[in-house]
């Protein structure tokens, strides 16, 4: 299913326009399902794609745990040693023993040295695993969404997808890079701080293990309160992405009808809503700060308060009280930190959604399960056979396009389809280039289901040129080789030279060399069209379709085109889809197509000699020729 155009889907003959404009305003909005953001996947696909990133790197997960948990002891030996200081170690020092200062001294310093070398490996580490996952991360949205179906990215648009590999890919890199090990160290550090102080002074552990509950609950209240606004934030975001996207795309038509000033508009409503969302998110995390420093200062205040009581009863040493208030501060600080963390992790969560969902898409266009090879050809001509056999048709979105359709092409045969906007031709088109695979019936190509055939093969078999002839960055030899990614310069002059395209090439600044998109500008969309027909002579197909193909040159481009065309098309089974009926003379047979039905089939001669629909639109255009 080549076509030399395999870009976005042409959108002059995809009528979806409105669509997709609707799309970007509304990401909420009516209907269709690709309208949203998030992708149906099946349940535990966020959590099965998280599994499978992370699990070829078990072993540096774990390094990276074990050098938290070791850095987390030597940090929080800290009090532990002050208690030790202010009970033992001054106490002997007044004794004129400075022994045990000089430990706690040491200890202090070491612990201080060591956690600073832990922290330093941690961060290498981790560091080099979030990469990796990354790396792969957005690799796979890249591969899955190249191998995705044509009607997927009609309806899933471009902005989407990279909003999917920018802003959700960097808010995964926020958590790996910072939330995780923030959440891992608070983890570690209410372990290590509870059991210390339990074992220090198990009434004082107790309060402060009792002071956990609240900052549960006020956790609980935030992430519910967070998941909400965090899923609007990035919906918002994703939305102004859209918008920007599709302008840029389309800045043609922006200018040519002046729509820049209802692009700002709806632009600037965009634009504030990702604001206020992005504020409410703020203002969320401010209620959580606020409340958590609250609850840590009063379980501090009466621990001070109950403590004191205690030492001045004798029943606690000061030492141990001082190491408590330390403790407990260092308890509740990360507490802070803890909003952060649940805020990377509500984005990387909403976002890893979304790309789950994105992945778990399946092509709507199969590789088959048992593929079938086509038949050797029959003689030297590449031409094959083409059979429509009872095919019908309808678009996802939409009534029956193509309502019961047989049609037989025999191999070699020249067929120009003609009939009004709208009629099916290029649905016909993009069916025997399996860009959609029927709703009923075969689409055969000598005798062999397009659904039976392997990729590789349906693409060297049937090529498709549209009007909208898509060009690469790259040189234009390399854009007329895609045809044929093997092809020898030779071959690709040649190629070029057949169609008519050598002339202006060699004029180009470097010739074939000529980077088409530093000098894009320079090449015109006639100029395109024939470099894309190059490329499809150089592919050599059995079955060749051109839509519209020859619809940016002029008359005289046209007539030159169609001088080569009868060099290209000699031997191949071609379907000529075209509005100008000059196309129409070269070809063995014309079908009328009205409403998905064929209503003429003839020789053109004969048709143009007739009563019917061609003839009427033949002295049309021959009126309007003169
Ligand atoms: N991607 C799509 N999704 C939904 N409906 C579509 C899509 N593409 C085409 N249609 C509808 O299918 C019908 C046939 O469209 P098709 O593009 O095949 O017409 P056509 O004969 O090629 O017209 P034209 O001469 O204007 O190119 C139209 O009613 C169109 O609105
Ligand atoms: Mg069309």
């Amino acid at each position: 299913m080549t076509t030399t155009t395999p870009s976005t889907p042409a959108v002059d003959d995809d009528g979806d326009g409105p669509a997709r404009h609707r799309d970007a305003d509304d990401p909420g909005g009516a209907g269709d399902r690709f309208d949203r953001d998030v992708l149906p996947s099946p349940p535990g696909a966020t959590a099965a794609l998280l599994r499978s990133l992370l699990a070829p790197m078990k072993a540096r997960v774990a390094l990276t745990t074990l050098l938290l948990l070791l850095q987390q002891a030597a940090v929080q030996a800290g009090p532990l040693l002050v208690a030790y200081a202010i009970d033992t170690a001054v106490p002997a020092f007044r004794d004129d023993r400075d022994g045990p200062l000089f430990a706690v001294a040491a200890g202090y310093l070491l612990c201080a040295l060591a956690s600073g070398a832990l922290q330093f490996a941690f961060i290498e580490v981790s560091a080099r695993v979030s990469q990796d996952v990354l790396l792969d991360l957005r690799g796979r949205i890249f591969r899955h969404a190249q191998a995705l179906s044509v009607d997927f990215h009609e309806r899933y648009t471009s902005g989407r997808l990279i909003s999917r590999s920018t802003t959700d890919v960097e808010s995964l890199r926020e958590l790996l890079d910072e939330g995780l090990q923030e959440l891992v160290t608070i983890v570690l550090s209410f372990v290590y701080i509870s059991a210390t102080l339990l074992w220090l002074d198990p009434g004082l552990g107790a309060v402060a293990v009792a002071s956990f509950l609240p900052l549960y609950l006020l956790v609980r209240l935030y992430r519910r309160r967070a998941a909400r606004v965090y899923g609007a934030r990035s919906t918002a975001i994703a939305a102004v992405i859209v918008k920007f996207v599709e302008t840029m795309n389309g800045i043609r038509p922006v200018r040519a009808f002046r729509r820049e000033a209802a692009n700002d508009a709806e632009f600037a409503v965009l634009n504030a809503r990702h604001e206020r969302t992005n504020g409410d998110s703020l203002l969320e995390m401010a209620r959580y700060v606020v409340g958590s420093r609250l609850v840590a200062n009063t379980a501090v205040a009466g621990i001070v308060l109950w403590g004191a009581h205690r030492v001045a009863g004798g029943s606690l040493e000061l030492g141990v009280l001082a190491a408590a208030v330390l403790y407990l501060r260092r308890l509740y600080d990360p507490i802070d930190r803890l909003g952060m963390f649940l805020n990377s992790y509500q984005s990387a969560a909403a976002s890893l959604e979304k790309i789950a969902g994105l992945l778990a898409q399946t092509p709507s266009v199969p590789e088959p399960e048992h593929p079938r090879e086509l038949p050797p050809r029959k003689g030297e001509f590449p031409g094959r056979e083409v059979v429509f056999d009872g095919v019908r048709f309808a678009y996802r979105t939409g009534g029956e396009v193509l309502p019961r359709f047989d049609l037989t092409l025999p191999a070699g045969q020249t067929v120009a389809v003609v009939g009004s906007t709208g009629a099916g031709k290029s649905t016909l088109a993009k069916l025997l280039a399996r860009f959609y695979d029927p709703s009923a019936g075969r689409v055969l190509l000598d005798g062999v289901d397009l659904r039976e055939l392997p990729m590789p093969e349906l693409r060297r078999g049937v090529v498709m040129v549209t009007q909208e002839a898509f060009l690469f960055s790259g040189t234009v030899a390399d854009n007329i080789a895609l045809g044929r990614p093997d092809a020898t310069r030779e071959e690709i002059e040649r190629a070029a030279k057949a169609i008519g395209a050598h002339e202006f090439i060699s004029a180009l600044p470097d010739g074939y060399d000529t980077d088409v998109r530093k000098r894009g500008g320079r090449i015109s969309a006639g100029q395109r069209q024939l470099v894309a027909f190059a490329r499809a002579l150089l592919a050599d197909p059995a079955v060749l379709i051109l839509d519209e193909a020859t619809s940016s040159l002029d008359i005289p481009g046209e007539r030159a085109v169609q001088g080569a065309m009868a060099t290209v098309l000699r031997g191949r089974t071609a379907v000529v889809i075209a509005h100008r009926l000059s196309t129409v003379e070269i070809a063995d047979r014309v079908l009328v197509m009205e409403h998905g039905r064929i209503v003429e089939d003839g020789h053109p001669d004969e048709l143009i000699g007739g009563t019917g629909r061609f003839a009427d639109l033949h002295k049309a255009w021959r009126d309007s020729l003169a």
